[in-house]
């Protein structure tokens, strides 16, 4: 049996103690300004979640250069304008004894003109459903470009006191789209078998660590399997390899953490898997579908280190405090819009949410 989710530890490799093994997943809210500073609405929610006992609260995916950008009042973590409220926010959660993480991202394909003024970009052209137009590949020099451009995001998130970032290689964006066998069909050394589609992660995790000190936390956020032609097996060894890249923790996105992978006949959980594969070293985040006590309890259970959430933080802000008691066992969708708002959301988050099936009691049933 694991330690219980309550326990305070230390992030494998760091000195760095967390006052318990939650995180508060990243989240994208919809709050930002449009030049992609903070509002008070986006750091009053994360600050709710600090005070809620969290012991990593993750920001929502910011982009890390313009081109970037996939949706309405996204974080961005461009420029130096954005600095100032990113201190406000790292020095409230601080206070408030969580450690904090800035998810950075690039959509790529799903970056659209109307947002961004450009036609999107991404390892190679493609076109997806949903999306407004076909994309066109990078060139060399816009790689590195944008390799720089992860980098310099890190270091404008250590300087504004953040400990550390989530780099955002999940869920289908940029990095998720080189790393797929679908949507990087290059024949340059960054596109091929696993190494070529890896090397832009890899540069990226190099840029950040060269631009911050030893103590900034780097963490990846990878889908185990994604539509993009991301495999559970390429998955475990990119995360065997990342091990000697520098990171300190991988987070692994499963939406749903009690299930094997898709597919195969394995019965063991994700978590399970990759604990198995990649040994007691390495640090493992594992998020989806937790809901009470005794579901964060079994992906730790599972192997995980830290079990990160995320709807059930936007109806329950102080989730993470009330673990202490082994039975929790909160309220489940669908919440009022009263009561969100009771939970620190804006108008704007509640509207947002009405768009997540059966989560809103008056928004999207199915
Ligand atoms: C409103 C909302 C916004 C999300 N935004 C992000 C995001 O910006 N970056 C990300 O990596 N995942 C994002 N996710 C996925 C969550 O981090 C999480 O992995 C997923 O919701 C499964 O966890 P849960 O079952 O605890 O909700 C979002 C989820 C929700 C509900």
């Amino acid at each position: 049996m694991a330690d219980p989710v309550t326990t305070q530890w230390s992030i494998p490799g760091t000195s760095i103690s967390v006052r318990n093994r939650t995180v508060l997943a990243a989240m994208t809210n919809k709050q930002s300004h449009e030049d992609g500073t903070l509002s008070d609405e986006e750091i009053s929610w994360l600050l709710r979640r600090a005070e809620g006992g969290f012991g990593i609260v993750t920001t929502a995916a910011s982009h890390v250069h313009p081109s970037g950008k996939s949706w309405e009042g996204e974080m961005g973590v461009w420029g130096d304008h954005h600095v100032p409220r990113l201190e406000e926010l790292a020095t409230g959660i601080r206070s408030n004894g969580a450690l904090s993480l800035v998810q950075i991202f690039h959509g790529g394909l799903r970056a659209p003109r109307s947002l961004t003024g450009m036609q999107p970009v991404s390892a190679s052209k493609n076109l997806e459903n949903g999306v407004e137009e076909e994309c066109r590949a990078l060139s060399e020099d816009e790689i590195l470009e944008l390799v720089s451009s992860f980098g310099e995001a890190a270091e404008r998130c250590e300087r504004a006191g953040f400990d550390g970032i989530e780099i955002h290689g999940a869920h289908g964006y940029l990095i998720c789209q080189f790393l797929g066998s679908r949507t990087n069909r290059r024949v340059d050394r960054w596109g091929g078998d696993l190494e070529g589609r890896s090397l832009f992660l890899r540069e990226v995790i190099s840029e950040v660590r060269n631009r911050t000190s030893e103590r900034f936390l780097v963490c990846v956020r990878i889908s185990p399997e994604h539509e993009v032609g991301v495999t559970l097996a390429e998955s475990l060894e990119l995360s065997k390899m990342m091990g000697g890249w520098g990171v300190d923790m991988i987070h692994i996105s499963c939406w749903d953490a009690f299930k094997g992978p898709r597919g195969e006949d394995d019965p063991r959980t994700i978590t399970r898997i990759f604990r198995d594969e990649l040994g007691a070293d390495a640090g493992i985040i594992s998020t989806g579908s937790v809901w009470d006590a005794s579901d964060a309890q079994f992906v730790i259970d599972e192997g995980a280190d830290m079990v990160g959430v995320a709807r059930v933080a936007i109806a329950h802000s102080e989730w993470a405090s009330k673990l202490n008691d082994a039975g929790y066992s909160p309220e489940r969708p669908p919440f009022t819009p009263e009561h969100l708002i009771s939970q620190g959301l804006s108008q704007v988050f509640v509207d947002y949410m009405r768009r997540w099936q059966g989560f809103v009691t008056d928004g999207r049933s199915e």
